[in-house]
């Protein structure tokens, strides 16, 4: 049987998606009308033998992940739980601290994700990948190609272009390594562990020598540092060139989801795929409803007029909770969309600010405290219109 794991960060994470983490965590946040976590846990339950989904992270359990849980239990069919970091201990501590939990019920093999990526999420491809590739008990990490300026973002990662085998693997380098990136989806055998084990005994050791001297991840910052290991860093730099760590390439859809902005971009690729995936939640036209231009989803609570599309403009932007656009209003907020001449560009996450100035980047009205009769509740539009929400 298999499992999954979905890393969803804490409260400290996220600076770079305010105002709206402050609103709702982020892995909760609505990408094509259901919250961002929603799309791995709806691939993850269409996997045959997949028993169970865990999230494991530093949020206080909140009354949000728990009605997420309970409802995506119920839709999914599919057993949900949460576990808590008692710190954040990084993408490869985290899952060795649970290791137990994880290897319960004798999986023959788990998926890790990001939770904050958006993906076409090619599970079974990549299971059919690990039994063509390698031993059985190989380790697939999911790759896409970036170009050579933005890859350097990422995790890069060089091949066996013969094997796929992975030879080199380095983190957010400062050079150009490879254009070949980490998407941040991996699928483990239960062999991970003793490789974690062993980094995890290093550092123990390392404390007792040298108690007093830090890297980044010492208790200033919150970390604790045997415990703390990141998968990228300390596990697949060492596995890399060892005839263990393999790359599955997709040419799929992939995008992460770091600022707001990229929440509208994200938006739009699912949006995208649901002609596909789910027709059901594009919305069409109706006689005598309003008109859709594009793939729009509309929230089954949204009250929309025939005459919607008159007299106000909302463009590149996230209309927070409780906010309200009257008419004749111009809303308007810079587009942060890769190249679109450039296949292999990925969005940028620009830090608000850049050499002084103010970076240009999407419109974001937080919550509005007052209620009004309607409300205007999550609007976005590049090119096509990403989703209205009209509450009474
Ligand atoms: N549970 C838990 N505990 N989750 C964590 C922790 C932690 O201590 N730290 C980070 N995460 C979660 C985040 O919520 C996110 O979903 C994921 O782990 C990765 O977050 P970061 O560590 O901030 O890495 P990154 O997003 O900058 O880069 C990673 O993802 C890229 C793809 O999006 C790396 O894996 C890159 O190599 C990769 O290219
Ligand atoms: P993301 O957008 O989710 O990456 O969050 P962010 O924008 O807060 O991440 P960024 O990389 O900008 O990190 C912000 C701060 O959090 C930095 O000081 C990091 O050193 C710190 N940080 C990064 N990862 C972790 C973690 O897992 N736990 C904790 N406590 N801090 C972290």
């Amino acid at each position: 049987m298999l499992k999954s794991v979905i890393l969803i960060g804490g409260p400290q994470k996220g600076t770079r998606f305010r105002p709206l983490s402050f609103e709702v965590p982020k892995p909760l946040f609505p990408v094509a009308g259901v919250p961002m976590l929603q799309h791995h846990v709806e691939e993850c339950a269409k996997v045959p033998n997949m028993k169970e989904i865990l999230l494991i992270g530093f949020y206080q359990p909140n009354e949000e992940l728990t009605r997420f849980m309970c409802s995506a239990q119920q839709e999914f069919k599919i057993s949900i739980r949460y576990l808590q970091e008692y710190a954040a201990l990084g993408t490869g501590g985290g899952i060795y601290h649970f290791r137990d939990q994880i290897l319960s019920g004798g999986p023959e093999a788990f998926f890790i994700m990001n939770a904050d990526v958006c993906s076409e999420f090619p599970l079974p491809e990549m299971l059919n990948f690990q039994k063509e590739h390698g031993e059985p008990s190989s380790f697939i990490i999911l790759g896409t190609t970036a170009n050579r300026k933005q890859s350097m973002n990422y995790g890069c990662i060089v091949e066996n272009q013969q094997t796929n085998e992975v030879l080199h693997y380095v983190e957010k380098p400062s050079t150009f390594v490879s254009d070949i990136i980490n998407c941040g989806i991996y699928l483990f055998t239960p062999e991970i562990f003793q490789h974690i084990g062993a980094v995890f005994q290093k550092k123990q050791q390392d404390m007792l020598l040298y108690p007093y001297e830090g890297d980044e991840h010492t208790n200033g910052n919150g970390w604790h540092r045997a415990e703390a290991i990141r998968l990228e860093q300390d596990i697949f730099t060492a596995l890399a060139g060892q005839g263990k760590l393999y790359v599955y390439k997709t040419p799929a859809i992939w995008s992460q989801i770091k600022s707001a902005g990229s929440a509208i971009y994200a938006s739009r690729l699912y949006l995208n795929q649901y002609h596909k995936t789910h027709p059901e939640r594009l919305a069409t036209n109706k006689d005598g409803g309003p008109r859709i231009s594009g793939n729009v989803y509309i929230h089954p609570t949204a009250n929309i007029d025939p005459t919607a599309v008159d007299h106000s403009c909302v463009l590149n932007c996230i209309v927070g909770w409780d906010s309200t656009i009257g008419k004749w209003a111009r809303v308007e907020g810079t587009p942060s969309d890769p190249n679109p001449n450039d296949p292999y560009a990925k969005i940028d996450s620009e830090t608000l600010f850049r050499d002084g100035k103010l970076t240009p980047s999407i419109t974001i009205l937080g919550k509005l405290p007052i209620p009004y009769n309607i409300q205007l509740c999550w609007a976005g539009y590049a090119s096509t219109i990403v989703a209205v929400t009209v509450l009474e």
